[in-house]
């Protein structure tokens, strides 16, 4: 019993937070028995909102959860960077709720441009997204979410610092969020949409991950560090590799990693597309808690791990780790001892190449070999002992008088960071060395990058970052910049150099004097010796209790901020009258329906991101992109005329082809054809993640039972649907039809459709959108 249990550890209780994981893992052991657990499992199953119907409906008495089972998960908090909040938090203020149901965060990283350094580019930073940054603030003022201003720092570091503790299960709206698995947390990169359901206190559905486990052996040699080991293995698992998966790591060779080590592997398991990566907590976990002023949290971390175990399994404690004989369903296998130094890219992190064979292949592949800029810092690897290792070659390239041959640039990944760099001399070490330091915020890590080195747009470059995602044109808008990306220390060595076919482990540069220089091993410490410091009193988090009084600040002549009317819910009967807007033809990403790059400025303005929407599409009828035909034959820009149809009140629909919606999340590809009056997307196959968002958004997502119905339906046909509302109402339930007239010669068919809309869907379409039926029911 609990009375047995809290003496046995001398009458000390556990925290609210624990307590509650406690009593949930007691009831996963209760249902699983003695089934050996990963420690993804052990945390995940911990936050079902109903454990017993979770992992034993259709799952084979729970011995079959992963890759089956849909969970529904309740978050313990929810963390936003500032570019995705916006449609975040105003999707949660329709819902006219006083407070989040859970703790949240704002973070003011991604709208910084990096130029000339840190302060001047704040300040215009600043300047130019001010009323984005009102909005937000604002916003967290009214419902008691944690604020960080511009230049404190950048999501995943903050996060890690202040919020991330054992056992914790987050949400956060950006893709790098697993970098918090460092610290033993399930946390996972959704959509703004996701977000607010956590927000609101709703489930939160996903699909059972599998598990790839990492067993890690040997130690790091010293030119090679943990951004060598996720360089490596997005190497062998490709962008793809990880799809469906959490990356869980275990083995003797963990022990020998620090806490921001992991944080960084786990960080760019978004490059191999898993659904999380996670630690086991160790030592250095441990350390890295007390060192960032959380030794509360670290005590508290061992108290839980020192209860007995529960449930059928007496020995089933709960463990920051893997229970001995946890199954994995795929087991890779690294010798730390044997890696060396890697360097991925360009255009795609998964082309991996070891820096011994990185010269031989430069010049094959005869991509440049000067290099233009070595970027070090960011979310990703700006932790102290990335950095004193930096700084420990720097120091001795000095010494022997050289200076970087290119240009050198350092992003801290947090004002506590930048501020104990400050006070240990690293960043002087930096600057004297001809190093800019930049905001604590993502500048050219999402193309915020104005480069001051006279590289125009259009010329071939190599730059070399230790950043975690190297996509065309993603770090200065120049689809002619090969970004290869690899540790700070190689980043580093190759700017002094200012070549790409430097070897710093084997080659030797020469000094003003004519010496030869060999760079010594790099060497650093894992945390700073006191701890961290915390930075300037204006860049600390506000946190503060809800408060109603507060107006949000939109102006309601903003061009960036727009305040969202609630859908109309699903009219009470079928529909018709509909006509087809455009047919497409290939593929329809979410790129296609909603392109980011200039109109990431409109993310919180739903009618003016709008105008963006299919603008890349290609007609099938006509072979051209972003045209559509009106009913009476004139040409108009796909979002133009859906526009037209919205103001005339005339309902449409899409027809295209196979994985309609491949690509991201972005909720934005299915919220923009809703406002214009899409009702029904028709296509020979969706992506998954986008049918989802569609039905959430109260779009109705069918495929062609008949793929050769593609070819009989055309732009202006009108369409009925039949049936529809029946399988509605049955709760997805039911087959439905399209009733198809044709434009111009009145003849009419059926084509009969497939949909893949369950109870809770057709629910969401009902209420007119996810939202409206989640706030109907607060
Ligand atoms: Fe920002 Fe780049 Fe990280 S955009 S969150 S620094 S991946």
């Amino acid at each position: 019993t609990r009375t047995r249990l809290f003496s046995s550890v001398g009458a000390a209780s556990l925290t609210p937070t624990y307590e509650k994981l406690y009593k949930k893992y007691s009831e996963v052991r209760r249902v699983l028995g003695t089934q050996r657990l990963t420690l993804a499992e052990k945390i995940l199953y911990s936050h079902l909102n109903n454990v017993e119907e979770s992992l034993l409906t259709n799952t084979n008495g729970g011995r079959d959860v992963r890759g089956k089972a849909n969970l529904k998960l309740n978050p313990d908090r929810v963390n936003m960077q500032d570019a995705s909040a916006q449609m975040a938090l105003l999707q949660f203020m329709s819902c006219n709720l006083p407070q989040t149901a859970i703790p949240a965060s704002i973070h003011c990283d991604h709208l910084i441009v990096g130029e000339r350094g840190a302060d001047d580019d704040l300040s215009a930073g600043i300047k130019t997204n001010q009323e984005v940054f009102d909005f937000l603030e604002s916003a967290a003022r009214k419902y008691g979410i944690d604020f960080w201003p511009p230049g404190a720092g950048i999501i995943h570091q903050t996060v890690l610092e202040n919020y991330a503790v054992p056992g914790l299960m987050m949400l956060g709206t950006d893709s790098h969020s697993p970098n918090a698995g460092g610290l033993s947390t399930i946390t996972i990169g959704v959509g703004g949409a996701d977000a607010v359901e956590a927000l609101v206190g709703a489930p939160w559905e996903l699909k059972a991950p599998r598990i790839l486990g990492v067993r890690l052996t040997g130690k790091l040699s010293d030119w090679v560090s943990p951004k060598d080991m996720i360089l490596h293995l997005a190497g062998l698992l490709t962008v793809r590799g990880g799809t469906g998966y959490i990356v869980e790591y275990f083995g003797p060779g963990v022990d020998s990693l620090s806490c921001t080590g992991m944080s960084t592997a786990c960080n760019m398991g978004a490059e191999i597309g898993a659904t999380t990566s996670i630690f086991p907590f160790t030592e250095a976990s441990s350390r890295y808690l007390k060192s960032t002023r959380r030794e509360q949290a670290s005590r508290d971390a061992a108290l839980l791990q020192s209860f007995p175990g529960t449930g059928a399994s007496e020995d089933a404690h709960f463990r920051f780790k893997a229970d001995d004989g946890a199954q994995y369903d795929e087991l890779i296998e690294i010798n730390l001892s044997e890696l060396e130094p890697h360097i991925n890219g360009p255009f795609t992190p998964d082309l991996s190449t070891p820096l011994s064979k990185f010269k031989e292949t430069v010049m094959e592949q005869n991509w440049p070999e000067k290099l233009s800029a070595g970027l070090i810092g960011s979310c990703t690897n700006s932790s102290y002992e990335d950095m004193t290792r930096v700084e420990s070659i720097v120091k001795e390239a000095e010494k022997a008088g050289l200076k970087p041959a290119a240009d050198f640039y350092i992003t801290p990944g947090s004002e506590q960071i930048r501020a104990t760099l400050e006070r240990d001399g690293t960043l002087e070490t930096f600057t004297d060395a001809g190093g800019i330091v930049l905001s604590n915020a993502c500048g050219p890590c999402i193309g915020q990058w104005k480069r001051q080195d006279g590289v125009e747009k259009g010329t071939l470059n190599a730059i070399f970052t230790s950043y975690n995602r190297n996509f065309r044109g993603r770090n200065d808008g120049n689809p002619e910049t090969m970004n290869f990306l690899a540790s700070p220390e190689i980043v580093t060595a190759m700017a002094f150099a200012g070549s790409t076919t430097f070897n710093p482990m084997t080659d030797s540069l020469t000094t003003p004097d004519g010496m030869e220089f060999r760079f010594p091993a790099p060497h650093g410490l894992e945390g700073p010796e006191t701890p961290f410091e915390v930075g300037k009193d204006a860049l600390k988090a506000q946190s503060q209790s809800p408060d109603p009084n507060v107006e949000v600040a939109i102006s309601p002549s903003s061009e960036r901020l727009a305040l969202l009317e609630p859908f109309n819910a699903f009219p009470s009967s079928d529909l018709s009258g509909l006509r087809v807007l455009v047919k497409i033809t290939g593929k329809c990403t979410t790129d296609t329906i909603s392109a980011a790059g200039p109109w990431l400025k409109y993310k919180g303005h739903l009618p003016n991101i709008s105008a963006n929407t299919l603008n890349t599409a290609v007609n099938a009828e006509t072979g051209e992109v972003n045209a559509a035909y009106d009913l009476d034959g004139n040409k108009h820009t796909i979002p133009e005329l859906a526009r037209k149809w919205k103001e005339a009140g005339q309902p449409w629909l899409v027809v295209a082809e196979h994985n309609y919606g491949e690509g991201s999340a972005r909720e934005h590809a299915a919220l923009q054809p809703r406002y214009l009056g899409a009702r029904i997307i028709v296509c020979k196959s969706f992506a998954r993640i986008h049918e989802t968002n569609l039905k959430k958004q109260g779009v109705v997502p069918l495929t062609l039972a008949d793929e050769a119905d593609y070819d009989r339906i055309n732009a202006g046909d009108e369409v009925a649907t039949v049936g529809l509302y029946d399988m509605l109402r049955n709760g997805g339930q039911g087959d439905v039809s399209l009733r198809v007239t044709k434009k111009g010669s009145g003849e009419q068919f059926l084509v009969p459709t497939k949909h893949a809309v369950s109870k809770d869907h057709a629910d969401f379409i009902i209420a007119g959108s996810a939202l409206n039926l989640l706030s109907k029911g607060l």
